[in-house]
Parts: C-alpha cells; sequence; structure tokens
C-alpha cells in the first residue's frame, strides 16, 4: 500500500496544487513513484473543477513543476479516512478540517500544518497568495520547497524507505 499524502487550503488552486507538485517532482526525484502518492483539495468549493491559478501556475513551471490536478473539495467521509497524512496550509484551514471531523481523534498523527515538516523556514503557515502580488507565490513554492523535502525525508525514515 502506499503511503497517501492529501495537501489542504482554501480553494485548491493556489498552495495545496502548488504542494502536490512539488512533491511530486520530489517522488520522481528519490524514484518513490507509486510508493508515495499525493492529491490536494480545498475545504472551500468556489474552484472546485478549476485547473490551479495561472500565476501559481507560471511561477511553479519556472521551476520546473507540472501542474495537473483540477480543484475539489476535501470529502471528510473519504479523505480522513484514505490519506496518511492530510496537511493544512494555514492554521484556519487546519481548524476547518477538525471541524469536519466525526470523533474528535479521527485524524491523531495524521493531520498536520504543511510547515511542520519545514527544515529551514520558521514560519508555521503557508500564507496566502491569492489576492497578493507576484512575490506572494514564489514565497509559497519556498515555503512548500522546505515542507516537501522535510515530509518526504520524514516519509522515508517513518515508513522504511531507502
Ligand atoms: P488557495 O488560495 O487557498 O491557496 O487555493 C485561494 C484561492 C481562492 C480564494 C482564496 C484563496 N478565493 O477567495 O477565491
Amino acid at each position: 500500500m502506499p503511503v497517501k499524502v492529501l495537501f489542504v487550503c482554501l480553494g485548491n488552486i493556489c498552495r495545496s496544487p502548488a504542494a502536490e507538485s512539488v512533491m511530486n517532482c520530489l517522488i520522481a526525484k528519490h524514484k518513490l513513484e507509486g510508493r508515495v502518492v499525493t492529491d490536494s483539495a480545498g475545504t472551500a468549493g468556489y474552484h472546485t473543477g478549476d485547473f490551479a491559478d495561472p500565476r501559481m501556475v507560471e511561477a511553479g513551471e519556472r521551476r520546473g513543476y507540472q501542474f495537473l490536478s483540477r480543484a475539489r473539495k476535501v470529502y471528510p467521509e473519504q479523505d480522513f479516512k484514505e490519506f496518511d497524512y492530510i496537511l493544512a496550509a494555514d492554521y484556519a484551514n487546519l481548524a476547518a478540517l477538525k471541524r469536519q471531523m466525526i470523533h474528535p481523534t479521527e485524524l491523531e498523527n495524521r493531520l498536520f500544518l504543511m510547515c511542520d515538516f519545514c527544515k529551514n523556514f520558521k514560519s508555521k503557515e503557508v500564507p496566502d497568495p491569492y489576492f497578493g502580488g507576484a512575490d506572494g507565490f514564489e514565497h509559497v513554492l519556498d515555503l512548500l520547497e522546505d515542507a516537501c523535502s522535510g515530509l518526504l525525508e520524514h516519509i522515508k525514515l517513518h515508513h522504511k524507505m531507502s
């Protein structure tokens, strides 16, 4: 069974699809395709079916990332059973996920902030770039590269992958 990772933000068009793209690139670099699999979702559904925000795609493609996914909302009934790691972009989305739990311990040891795995940045949140300028998208990618690299190291260690 692969280790399954779900990245969650608000709209699923900026931060979480970028996290998915960065993580997929690292998974390929480490030759762990099929052993670690990713998906992303939003706690809000306003962009359901949309491709990632063009500003996020442009910034990500400049760094060699591919954006293939389309936005969807979190499906708690399915996602909370299926994923081994559920990572929220910020505290607001972490709280939104917690509100959707049926049992308080349902996601014990499976629910994190993306930045919990950062090694270099001290930030706790990946800030929402949607209403800001181009710098915001670059900063999101800087944070996600740090977080995803830490996350993959963690997964390799805890799931005995070399
Ligand atoms: P995301 O960014 O949560 O990183 O996908 C946002 C996308 C859309 C909106 C807000 C944040 N919005 O208000 O439509």
